[in-house]
């Protein structure tokens, strides 16, 4: 960057596709209206495990405006060609389900019918007459009975890792906790149910879906199809809300363009809220063991996490969950392990943070029991138990500002005036408790490229096929731009949402602004640098002479392309984001409720380029936390194998009277290492460690250690 920029880069710039979101000018996917379209209701399966006898469609078929129905009898058997030769895929995403391709049913909710009728109301209607009898088969629904006999997750997925003794080193440590946590079943609910349209033309098919990666659509409804990908285009200019749940080519992919193919014409498919629990994936329930051993001063000597998370029959979702504890703190002897209890249900999937939020946790609450067992001060406990270096990978971190998050989170939240007994901050009637928690993340980058279109009005359009579903790509990116190319963000426009644009990896994991801002960056540099060539300038060329520049030469516009990739930098560094959060509960003794009215969080997340969009993003993560500390869960029932609250009535987010006074900080960080913008990404980081910090907040108020999340009033009562 030369020293000429416009640095915009930094600046709390509003969201650029804000009027258009609230004036409903933004059009999701579900918005689109190609001609003919019909509509979609799909059909469930009501049992866990078994067969369908027969499927009874004749009164569907014959109820008002029914265009088909489709079924495992009509349906056309798809290739479903190997998904190991994707070139760019979901990598979590082993086997998948095949839909309609036979009577088999592995999970309740299962789709086994797609109805396709002229209105929804229609298709919904004729969806309730469609009769199914079953052949049950003995279904494994209890967790419990899965985990008795868990499985290691299969080749490619995270192993155990291990360092000195563990166990032995825990028999003797002076201190030791040893305790097991339960984190729950949760589903993403984002507002904006997942829906796609889709449309073919003879073999060409267009799919407006909701996805955080467009190219991961056409790759796997390509290998589904057995066509190849160049006859898909797939458009998601606007996602509203997903944390994950849109990562994934879901089933109803498949079955919007199956039943679009049938039908001849383009076909919309709406999952309504309750399949939103049985259709896409969630965060899996996970129950881990942590044991920590130490010396009479507080520093670890063993560490030891185990974790169980459940998942499908068909496939082995696996997470991260214990590859934080190997590096977060500084301990010679240490053991981890991951398995899977395979059960009749659907397949998880990635939900915001996926395995390091549920790992963190237990490690975060273990750790606060540690404290109190060591009698040590729990930030204390921490800063006594340092990584100087990723003790895991055996590398130095690329950048660490976890010690000024310490700082200066602890000052914003008055920390040194906690009074280390548990009950002993009460005002009036209210158990005061005050807890904290140390956060981290993974820094990745993806390849990724971008082209950059100057025209000879001075304006500029930046192109990419990344996603925005909430974080604010389109602003972030619009800066990166701006700032390279030496224009106001107001003459950059930035595009993202279509296959037909250069690649973008995934909308997820944090690396949308390592990988796709880099490509920009590097795009807009290669475009200044073409601009400066056809100037014949010495100095470097301004942004306000590109017009002047375009017309001496009779040129409408200059294209230029230009791909980004990683180097080697993760061989050299460890890469993290980290941060700490300190919470205050206030608990009713009365009611077992617990409010929270506050919140602090520091981050060292690397560069900060939008300091609104970055402070937006920490406050959803913090949302997020909060509600899993306090009344998010999914409530399966064994008997049926089915999510019984699935709504947003009896399914609690927080809602705004229950959120406090968040308060975020970003701590300077310059990190060299991690990519050319020095960006360490901020979407998962903001969701961890709010968990613990607020459930060790109750323990500190009521002196009860609650192991079992969310921590609701039946609880604490
Ligand atoms: Mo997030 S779970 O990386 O969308």
């Amino acid at each position: 960057m030369t020293d000429q920029s416009s640095a915009v880069i930094g600046k709390p710039v509003s969201r650029v596709d804000g009027r258009a979101k609230v004036t409903g000018a933004a059009t999701y996917a579900g918005e689109f209206r190609p001609d003919r379209l019909a509509h979609a209701a799909v059909v469930t399966s009501s049992i866990p495990a078994g067969r369908i006898r027969a499927l009874f469609a004749d009164a569907a078929e014959a109820s008002p405006g029914v265009v088909l129905v489709a079924t495992h009898h009509n349906a056309p058997r798809l290739p479903y060609n190997s998904m190991a030769q994707r070139p760019q895929v979901d990598p979590q995403a082993g086997d998948q389900l095949r839909v309609l391709q036979g009577p088999e049913i592995q999970f309740n909710g299962q789709p086994i019918a797609v109805v396709v009728a002229e209105t929804l109301e229609q298709a919904t209607h004729a969806a309730a007459l469609v009769r199914v009898e079953y052949d049950p088969t003995p279904a494994v629904t209890r967790f419990e009975e899965a985990a008795k006999s868990p499985r290691k997750p299969g080749a490619g997925k995270p192993t155990d890792l291990a360092r000195g003794d563990a166990d032995a080193a825990l028999a003797a440590a002076p201190v030791s906790v040893d305790a097991t946590y339960d984190q729950p079943m949760e589903h993403h609910n984002a507002i904006e149910p997942h829906v796609t349209i889709a449309a073919w033309d003879g073999d060409r098919l267009t799919l407006w879906d909701k996805t955080q990666w467009v190219g991961n659509d056409r790759a796997e409804i390509a290998h589904v199809f057995g066509i190849p990908e160049e006859n898909i285009r797939v458009v998601s200019p606007f996602v509203g809300g997903a944390f994950g749940s849109a990562l994934r080519t879901w089933p109803h992919v498949t079955l919007a363009a199956m039943a679009a193919k049938m039908a001849g014409r383009p076909v919309k498919l709406e999952l309504t809220r309750r399949q939103l629990f049985s259709a896409i994936g969630f965060r899996p329930r996970t129950v881990q063991r942590v044991a920590l051993g130490a010396e009479a001063d507080g520093r670890l000597t063993a560490v030891i996490h185990e974790a169980v998370g459940h998942t499908s029959q068909y496939e082995d979702y696996a997470e991260t969950t214990v590859e934080p504890t190997a590096m977060l703190y500084s301990c010679r002897n240490l053991r981890t392990a991951y398995r899977l209890a395979p059960m009749n249900i659907n397949s998880p999937c990635p939900m915001r943070a996926p395995g390091v939020i549920t790992g963190v946790l237990a490690l975060e609450m273990a750790m606060d029991e540690l404290a109190e067992a060591a009698g040590i001060d729990p930030l204390e406990l921490r800063l006594r138990n340092y990584a100087e270096r990723d003790e895991n990978k055996d590398l130095p971190w690329s950048s660490k500002g976890l010690r000024d998050c310490y700082r200066t989170a602890a000052e914003r939240f008055g920390w040194s005036g906690r009074s280390a007994a548990p009950g002993s901050m009460r005002d009036g009637r209210e158990l005061v408790g005050w807890g904290m928690a140390t956060a981290v993340y993974p820094t990745h980058r993806a390849a990724a490229s971008a082209s950059v279109v100057i025209r000879d009005d001075g304006t500029a359009v930046v192109r990419s096929a990344a996603s925005d579903m909430g974080p604010g790509t389109y602003t972030a990116m619009t800066q990166v731009a701006a700032e390279a190319l030496d224009l106001p963000v107001e003459r950059v426009r930035f595009e993202l949402g279509d296959t037909d644009l250069p690649k973008a990896p995934v909308h997820g994991g944090s690396i949308t602004m390592a990988s796709v801002g880099s490509a920009v960056q590097a795009a807009c540099v290669a475009a200044r640098a073409r601009m400066r060539a056809l100037s014949n300038a010495v100095d470097p060329v301004r942004g306000a002479d590109y017009a002047g520049i375009l017309r001496r030469h009779g040129l409408p516009q200059v294209d230029v392309e230009a791909d980004a990739a990683p180097g080697i930098e993760q061989k050299r560094f460890s890469m993290y984001a980290f941060g700490a959060i300190f919470a205050e509960v206030r608990v009713d003794p009365n009611l077992g409720t617990v409010r929270v009215p506050r919140l602090v969080g520091a981050y060292g997340s690397g560069r900060i380029i939008n300091p609104k969009t970055a402070r937006s993003q920490c406050v959803g993560g913090m949302v997020l936390g909060l509600g899993m500390a306090l009344s998010e869960q999914s409530e399966w029932d064994d008997r049926f194998g089915k999510v019984m609250n699935a709504n947003l009535a009896e399914y609690l987010v927080p809602v705004n009277a229950d959120v406090p006074h968040l308060d975020v900080t970003f701590v300077d960080e310059h990190d060299p290492h991690v990519n050319p913008l020095g960006v360490k990404g901020l979407a998962e980081i903001a969701a961890v460690g709010v968990t613990p910090a607020i459930a060790n907040a109750v323990h500190h108020a009521t002196g009860i250690r609650f192991r079992s999340l969310p921590i609701t009033p039946d609880k604490v009562l």
